[in-house]
């Protein structure tokens, strides 16, 4: 049995483990996953701890995401794109970072929620860690644009001179404030973490229209006030849980070589 976990403060609200142990289950894997809390100031020594104990690769959560990229010995060039890491492999004595979250939401809207990102207009809103790991993943599925709008501009503006430093084909990327959101998007996503405080970014109504597909990254009981607002204005709502799952399955392919079907969970997971 190989060993793996999600490292976390707190950690005893994830739902990796359960995840996890469906994949396994489903492939045929012979794993164990389970929650270890680190101290708040003992992410590095925990790791070691993993990796002297065999483990063979962990997920990171809050808010270790950034400590994990510091950690790792080895970067996957998605993981430093993002600047932060949530997936771990422990592999010939180095330390991999890698970073799944933006392949998970990407995922989650092309082939869970059926929206194709090429040549649509997107609109991303925050620029800090969550934003920043969906742009390569994004850029990828070579949207017409890439609009990142941002309570403080200049972390936007920062974004992106950033990834015009270091991918050559960022070219559909901008920046601006709330106030210059113009038009309507195919596609808006919720990056900033308003909703942890159930606050409403301060996106303008007409950035929706029938059929724009607006995802939060949260998740919870209730949909998130930008949910809300979005559903209102005629845009399709959807939560994080999708992309909860799909950066899950992105790392189990990493770690196992197979990528586990995720409907079926998802569905699952969205019933009880
Ligand atoms: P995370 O890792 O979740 O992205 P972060 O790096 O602290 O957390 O970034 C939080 C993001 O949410 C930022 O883009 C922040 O905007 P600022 O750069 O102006 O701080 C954004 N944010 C947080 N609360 C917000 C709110 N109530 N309205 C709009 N944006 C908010």
């Amino acid at each position: 049995t190989d060993k793996y976990c999600v490292i976390g403060n707190p950690i005893s609200h994830s739902k990796s483990p359960d995840i996890h142990a469906a994949f396994a289950a489903a492939t045929g894997q012979d794993i164990a996953y389970e929650r270890c809390l680190a101290p708040l100031d003992g992410f590095a020594d925990t790791v070691r701890d993993l990796v002297a104990q065999g483990y063979r690769g962990a997920n990171v959560t809050l808010p270790f995401k950034l400590e994990a990229a510091a950690l790792a010995t080895r970067l996957e060039a998605r993981a430093r794109l993002a600047g932060a890491v949530n997936t771990l492999r422990f592999e010939g004595g180095e330390i991999v970072g890698d970073n799944t979250d933006g392949p998970g939401l990407v995922a989650d809207i092309v082939r869970n929620a059926g929206v194709p990102l090429t040549g649509k207009r997107v609109l991303l809103l925050g620029a800090g860690g969550a934003a920043r790991g969906v742009i390569l993943p994004f850029l990828n599925e070579k949207p017409k644009a890439i609009v990142i709008a941002n309570r403080t501009r200049a972390t936007a503006d920062a974004l992106v001179a950033h990834f015009a430093d270091h991918v050559a084909y960022s070219g559909q990327i901008s920046a601006c404030g709330f106030a210059d959101i113009e038009g309507a998007f195919d596609v808006v996503v919720n990056a900033t973490s308003a909703s942890l405080s159930a606050d409403l970014p301060p996106v303008p109504a007409s950035a929706f229209r029938a059929g724009t597909l607006a995802l939060d990254m949260m998740y919870g009981k209730e949909p998130t006030p930008f949910m809300a607002f979005a559903a209102s204005h005629g845009a399709t709502v959807r939560d994080g849980l999708g992309m909860l799952v799909e950066q899950a399955a992105e790392a189990f392919l990493t770690w196992r070589g197979v990528r586990p079907e995720t409907s079926a969970l998802l569905a699952r997971m969205r019933a009880s």
